[in-house]
């Protein structure tokens, strides 16, 4: 499950216009600033291959990167990202979405979620609509680094983990994969390459 090289490739803001050659791809997907593009570089040992920031709403496109000329990382625009103009955040929302509904190599979409604060309803709508609409799913808690903070909710993150899972059950009947992460301390990095490998069959 090794990375051995990551190119990008490139940016589209249309389903139609992201590569065609058909091979299998997993997409990254979760709120503004919960690290998608940090975990994308911890997974392939790059610091600044995908764009990260401080700031919410940095990656605005469909961010394809090729990883060892045989499979995609998709990185994408998150969602929930209350400053910036509402027309913006409505177009990243519908054709990610769309991306999700057409994409016909897309694996398995890893939607990541903050284990540093309480379980938000946003995160649960969206992990709702995507087994709604038989997208497969793999659960990716970030920031798992992070020490528990008053501002926070109090709880330490693996608290903040197993209540997001319990809230979750009622919309599945099968609980998704889960895996817990950090692109600070590249904790669950390996988990989720291998992970990523068994789902390829390779
Ligand atoms: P958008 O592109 O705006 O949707 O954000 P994103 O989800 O790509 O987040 P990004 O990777 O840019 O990270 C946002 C901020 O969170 C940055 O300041 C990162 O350094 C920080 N961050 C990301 N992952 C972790 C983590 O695992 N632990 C800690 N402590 N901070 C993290
Ligand atoms: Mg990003």
């Amino acid at each position: 499950a090794n990375v051995i090289a990551a190119d990008f490739v490139k940016s589209s803001v249309r389903p139609d216009d992201c590569p065609r050659d058909g091979l299998p791809e997993f997409a990254l997907v979760g709120r503004s600033n919960v690290g998608k593009s940090s975990l994308l570089n911890s997974l392939v040992r790059r610091k600044r291959l995908a764009l990260t920031s401080k700031k919410p709403g940095k990656t605005q496109c469909i961010n394809h990167f090729k990883v060892n000329d045989s499979w995609y990382l998709v990185d994408l625009p998150g969602y929930g990202y209350a400053a910036a103009p509402q027309e913006a955040r409505m177009n990243w929302d519908e054709f990610t979405r769309n991306y999700f509904l057409s994409r016909e190599n897309l694996v398995s979409v890893f939607l990541l979620i903050d284990a540093s604060i309480p379980a938000k309803k946003i995160d649960l709508d969206y992990a709702s609509w995507l087994g709604q609409n038989k997208v497969p799913m793999t659960l990716v808690f970030t920031k798992c680094d992070k020490r528990k903070k008053k501002k926070n909710g109090g709880k330490r993150p693996e608290e903040n983990v197993q209540n997001f899972q319990s809230l979750i059950r009622e919309y599945f009947e099968a609980a998704p994969p889960w895996i817990m992460t950090s692109g600070v301390t590249n904790q669950g990095r390996d988990e989720i390459l291998l992970h990523m490998s068994q789902l390829r069959n390779y």
